[in-house]
């Protein structure tokens, strides 16, 4: 057995340049249909509200998916084989990690997030209680080209990308995603990834305008955040918030509608808001699971084996990747 202290623990900061950011935002706001990422949701307060409704009654995502966790990871387990290298896109709660890592008993850990201090403290945390883990935070926005560290060749690699993440992309974007993924596990690679299923639009609005209106504090976060990011002086309280079921997308959006006229200033920039007008910040596709395996096979992915709940309302896939075809 490896006694604890030879445990790595090596942090790599790759975040986004601020002009980059800028540049990125600025474009979002000069489209005519103004939009802002929803990676600028989670800061760190942004992440404690995304935290918070993961708690809330009508957002059944979470708990339906920690339930599918539950019964089926030590299954998992057994497909996944020990000593395996976890990487997990977008690591924010440790939650659920805890119960892979647990069941997986992976000999090293990589979690990706663009949230640098709320990753580097999660990841404190998780090396004082799994202690023979080697762990490799690293502080990215994994939507891009991810660099492992060399350390790690030698190991198998398993992607987690849980909570539906995945239905943030434009379903051509999730496909060039999940290949870019594909490319990082390799040959031997396997991917356990949580997508949300289609469902009635009454759950499905509910679950993003929650009566608490905690989802509505985290999309108007996401003003707070390039604020503090960009020196921006976006006014929270002149937005409001709205989602609500797109069916012939197949997707929840979230817009930040402007309650008057007015103009925000960014890095030396002036925007000008009409009244009513809307800064799309979210869409969360919805997936059934043969359109769900239909991508992933785009992405070079072949099923090992999915779970739905009862209610079918959460979908848990196990996809390996697939021998090339030509
Ligand atoms: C983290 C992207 C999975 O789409 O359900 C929750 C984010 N937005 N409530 C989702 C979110 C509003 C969440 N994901």
């Amino acid at each position: 057995m490896k006694p604890n202290t030879s445990a790595q623990f090596l942090y790599t900061d790759s975040q986004p340049a601020e002009q980059d950011i800028l540049a990125e935002v600025l474009a979002g706001l000069r489209a005519s249909q103004l939009s802002i990422s929803p990676k600028y949701f989670y800061d760190e307060r942004g992440s404690q509200l995304f935290e918070a409704i993961t708690k809330l009654p009508e957002y059944y995502v979470t708990r339906t998916e920690l339930s599918l966790f539950d019964e089926h990871l030590s299954d998992i387990a057994e497909v996944i084989g020990p000593d395996c290298c976890v990487i997990e896109y977008g690591s924010g709660s440790t939650l659920k990690i805890r119960r892979v890592l647990s069941a997986l008993r992976p000999a090293a850990y990589v979690p990706v997030d663009i949230s640098g201090d709320y990753l580097l403290e999660g990841a404190q945390r998780l090396a004082e209680d799994f202690a023979e883990l080697d762990i490799f935070p690293i502080c990215a926005d994994f939507t891009q080209h991810l660099a492992l560290p060399e350390a790690l060749s030698s190991l198998s690699k398993v992607g987690f990308f849980p909570g539906s993440s995945i239905g943030n992309f434009e379903p051509e974007h999730a496909a060039e995603f999940m290949r870019r993924v594909n490319t990082t596990l390799g040959p031997e690679g396997l991917l356990l990834i949580g997508v949300d299923c289609k469902k009635d639009v009454k759950i499905l609005e509910a679950a993003y305008d929650d009566s608490e209106g905690v989802t509505a504090q985290f999309n108007l976060n996401a003003l707070s955040n390039l604020n503090l990011k960009l020196g921006a002086n976006f006014r929270p309280d002149r937005f409001e918030h709205v989602a609500r079921y797109n069916e012939s997308l197949g997707c929840i959006q979230m817009f930040l509608r402007s309650s008057c006229y007015q103009e925000v200033t960014l890095g030396g920039h002036t925007i000008e808001i009409q009244e009513g007008q809307a800064i799309h910040t979210e869409n969360s596709y919805k997936y059934f699971p043969e359109e769900f395996l239909a991508l992933a096979a785009e992405a070079g992915f072949a099923p090992a084996q999915y779970w739905l709940d009862d209610q079918q309302h959460f979908g848990l896939y196990l996809l390996r990747v697939a021998p090339e075809a030509n």
